[in-house]
């Protein structure tokens, strides 16, 4: 691969990005920032490997410059959490629409060959039918739902007015090793793990027999290079989940076992914006791109459970 450009590469979907595909030997890698949700210690590893740089998204004139020459642009920067979009909309309107519109903007204005934007399952909403396929009607529920969505339908009109390609990838409650656990915003997966290592019981909202397809982290990562380099995917959406799906209590349950606690959780009032349930349908994914997933939910548990138990992660990671 060439020069590539990952947006939120210091996040925790975005660092195993960056680490995939140098893996992958991609020749440049650009990483691109504003350290609001990232962390600078997410690319401790491969800092000798990469350029940084601390730009924010919505600024066009600094993306500019660092897309040219760029084959590829992985446009994972925005401010997640439906939660939060519910309780301060402005910051996550402004990022995540606005800073989307300005990294298609630059990347068609660089002659960037593909941007790939990651887009959420949240924007399916409750529907009636399970799996989720994409050819469903979306019915966002809540601001980042239509926020993520809203980047899908520029995804698709920058591919059809400026030629730009865009590959846009609905992630499934992604999860997995530097998913970080302060704040109530986090992933549930990364607060259940650091409410057992600490022995507290967690808290549920509802009564948790919402379920969820949880995506491990390196299956996103795949999937990101396959829509990369799959021939007709331009303009498109696909689901990236794994078709499994399991409810929170089944998820405290098995992280129980693994870590080895037996602790009954604290039941909270059902959550604003929540959505019941939600499974993919990975078929048009497997078929288009070529892509499968390869973790069970118990192997990515144990990996994301081995990897805060390592002693320099718990010490970064948990107070
Ligand atoms: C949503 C999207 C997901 C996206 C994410 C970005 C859906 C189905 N999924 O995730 O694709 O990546 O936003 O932020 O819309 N919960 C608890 N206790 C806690 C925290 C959460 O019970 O301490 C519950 C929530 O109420 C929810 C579930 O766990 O039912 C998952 O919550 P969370 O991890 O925040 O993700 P979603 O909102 O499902």
């Amino acid at each position: 691969m060439t020069k590539v450009v990952v947006t939120g590469g210091a996040g925790f979907i975005g660092s195993a990005l960056v680490r995939g595909l140098l893996r992958e030997g991609a020749g440049r890698v650009i990483v691109i920032d504003n350290l609001l949700t990232g962390f600078l210690e997410n690319l401790d590893e491969v800092r000798a490997q990469i350029e940084f740089h601390q730009v924010d998204v919505r600024d066009q004139a600094a993306l500019l410059p660092l897309f040219r020459d760029a084959g590829y642009v992985f446009h994972q920067a925005a401010i997640p959490s439906v939660p939060r979009s519910i309780h301060d909309p402005e910051p996550s309107h402004d990022i995540n629409i606005n800073g989307t519109f300005a990294v298609f903007r630059a990347a068609q204005r660089a002659g960037v060959r593909r941007v790939i934007y990651a887009a959420s399952s949240s924007a399916y909403g409750d529907t009636e039918t399970l799996p989720k396929t994409e050819t469903m009607t979306p019915h966002p529920r809540s601001p980042y739902a239509l926020q993520k969505l809203v980047g899908e339908y520029y995804a698709s009109v920058f591919t059809r007015c400026f030629g730009l390609e865009v590959v846009a990838l609905r992630y499934f409650n992604v999860y997995g090793p530097r998913q970080h656990p302060s704040s109530p915003y986090s992933g549930v997966l990364s607060l259940f793990i650091k409410a057992a290592l600490e022995g507290r019981p967690p808290t549920i909202y509802g009564d948790g027999e919402q379920s969820r397809d949880f995506t491990f982290v390196e299956d996103v990562v795949a999937l990101n290079l396959k829509a990369a380099r799959a021939p007709d995917a331009a303009g498109k959406v696909y689901n990236g989940g794994n078709g499994c799906r399991i409810t929170l209590n089944e998820a405290w349950g098995l992280l129980q076992r693994l870590a080895g606690v037996s602790i009954a959780p604290v039941y909270g009032p059902p959550r604003e914006g929540d959505v019941r349930h939600s499974q993919a349908d990975p078929t048009l994914a497997e078929r288009e791109l070529g892509h499968r997933p390869c973790y069970s939910f118990e192997e990515g548990l144990r990996e994301t459970l081995a990897w805060f138990r390592d002693a320099a992660g718990r010490a970064a990671w948990l107070p």
